[in-house]
Formats: structure tokens, sequence, C-alpha cells
């Protein structure tokens, strides 16, 4: 890397939210993670000590906030901090999985906008900039004042569907929220989409009212940002398949997969799930034998990509043409 940046040198620094993730990264970069522990003090208390000067240094700070997500935040925010207060010369947060993204509006009166919250915390403890991939909502990227890079796993995924299928698939978005990710998809793979008219009777219940397209005779490949309960997956392809679709497959960049979820998704009628690691794997599913349709690709290449670009002022949208 060029000393004539000017933010200086490139600096890799992770936090314990994904660390296989950071690893797999810093391995495409050909740059080691920068030596830094994170500590818990007697009551809890999250503590950071970074081992290398990062004065002057173009620092990214590699951290999904997914499940634990309060302490993943909190790590974020005092490594931030810690960052600013070390006089770096810019600090991007990399946040492969922006936890609280799904609360990005008031549905009802005296409802939190939770993602605007974690914006503002995150510019607040010392961000420059943010790297993100499949924000729930394009909005959220106006949340921040300061530059947001949103990166998409789509063609990633899109790559397992023609390897699969080609191009004789209906692209399926599992509520109206994610037509925009099922056009996107159906362009790419020059396919046609179809949408379902999802509703939440209670926040764990999910219920298909209709579907709005033509499936009968294909092969259906379901698009989404997350599988958290996998309530919406469940009900979506049972309604595709009593629609007359002749298969299901999965496609979704954040595998939350909460307790219970991979069981459910086993006994639905879906042939394969494709999941990405911007979070890491539980116990459940990492137990992979007992869970054969799942299937994991990497974004770290993309992401490599991003910050090799972002440091030396290069496109990143070129990335996605
Ligand atoms: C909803 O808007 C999201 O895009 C996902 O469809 C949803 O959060 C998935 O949740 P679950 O797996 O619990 O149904």
């Amino acid at each position: 890397m060029s000393d004539s940046n000017p933010y200086g040198e490139l600096m890799l620094l992770s936090g314990t939210g994904n660390r296989e993730l950071s690893e797999r990264i810093a391995h495409e970069i050909d740059l080691p993670l920068a030596p830094m522990d994170i500590t818990r003090f007697a009551d809890g208390e999250f503590d950071v000590k970074i081992h290398e000067s990062v004065r002057g240094h173009d620092v990214f700070l590699i951290q999904p906030t997914c499940p634990p997500v309060s302490d993943n935040l909190i790590q974020l925010f005092v490594t931030l901090d810690a960052l600013r207060r070390a006089s770096a010369a810019r600090i991007t947060a990399v946040i492969p999985y922006y936890g609280y993204e799904r609360k990005e509006k008031k549905s009802a009166p005296r409802d939190p906008i939770s993602a605007k919250l974690m914006a503002n915390i995150i510019e607040l403890a010392g961000a420059s900039r943010v790297i993100a991939v499949d924000l729930h909502a394009e909005a959220i990227q106006g949340f921040f004042d300061i530059p947001v890079d949103a990166l998409t796993a789509t063609k990633i995924l899109a790559r397992r569907v023609r390897e699969r299928h080609g191009n004789s698939v209906v692209v399926v978005s599992p509520d109206t929220g994610g037509a925009l990710r099922a056009r996107t998809l159906g362009r790419i793979l020059d396919a046609p989409i179809a949408i379902i008219d999802k509703r939440r009777p209670r926040d764990d219940a999910v219920e298909v009212v209709h579907v709005v397209g033509d499936v009968a005779g294909m092969h259906a490949v379901i698009v989404d940002d997350l599988i958290s309960t996998g309530g919406t997956l469940v009900s979506a392809s049972e309604a595709l398949m009593s629609k007359g679709a002749i298969g299901v497959d999965v496609i979704v960049t954040h595998g939350l997969l909460t307790p219970g979820a991979l069981g459910r998704l086993h006994e639905a009628p879906i042939e394969e799930i494709c999941i990405t690691d911007t979070i890491p794997l539980n116990e459940e599913a990492r137990a992979r034998d007992n869970h054969p349709k799942l299937r994991v690709l990497s974004v770290a290449p993309l992401i490599a990509e991003a910050i090799v670009r972002v440091h030396e002022g290069r496109s990143v949208s070129e990335l996605f043409r």
C-alpha cells in the first residue's frame, strides 16, 4: 500500500463478532489483522486494548452486530472510540450484518426507530465511513451523515442459482418489502419475478395472503435479506408449492438462524438454503450433517475488494456493474 495515501496505511482490526470472516478478509487482502484484545471487567463491561499505533492510519474495523447483539454493538462503539482517541486518520466501520436494521421505521405509535439510533451512536463513537452488506432497507444509508458503501451479496448468490438451474426459475420475494431485491436478482438471471403478500398477525407468526405472479410448473427461488426464525420461508415455500411450483430454493444473505430455525426449514418443502458468512454459524448450524440443505458462500472477497477500493479512492459501485 502506498504511503502517499492521504489517510495513511491500510490497517485491519476485528472485534469478536465474526472473527472467521475477519480472518478470511485479511487473507484476501494479504494483510494481517492488527493485534487487539477485547476483555471484560469483572462486572461484564468490555475493555479494548489496541497493541499497535493507529495514528495517521486508514483503519477498517470489522464487526457485524449479530447475536450476541448488545455485546457486539458495545464492542463496536468502544473500539471506534478508542480508534478516534488514538488519532486514526480515517475509521471505517465494516459491519457485514447491521443489527436492529429491521426497526427502520415506526410501524405503530410509540415505536422506536432503532436502526437510526444505532447509526447515530456509530457516528458519535467515531466512524468516518461505513461498509455494510445487504441492509434491510436502502433508506438506512440515509440514517448516516457519513458515506455508506452498501454492498450486496446478490451476485454471489445468483451464481449458485445459475449453477443449479440456469435461468429457468421464477424469483420470489417473500414479502412486498423485498420486491426490489427480487427485481435485481430477476434482472441478473433474466428470470420473471413473483411477490408474496405476507402478514404478521404476531411478531413470531407469519401468514401468506396472496402470491402475486405465476409460479406453476417453475422452480422458485426465494430471495431474502435474512433468516431469523425461518417462519417467513416456511410459509412462503408452502404457499409456492400449493400454487404449483415444482421446487423451491432459498438464497439469503444473513443467516441469523435463531434456535429452532434450521429444524423448521428442514421440514419445509425447500431443496437448498444458500446463505453467506456475514454472521458466524451457530452451533446448531455447524452440525452441518444434520442440515444437508444448508450451503454457505463467503462474502470475504467482496468485502476485501471494497476495503481496498475505499482505501485507494476507487469506485465501489463498479463492483456491481
Ligand atoms: C422481513 O422483512 C425480513 O426481510 C425477513 O423476511 C424476516 O425478518 C425473516 O424473519 P423470520 O425468519 O423470523 O420469518
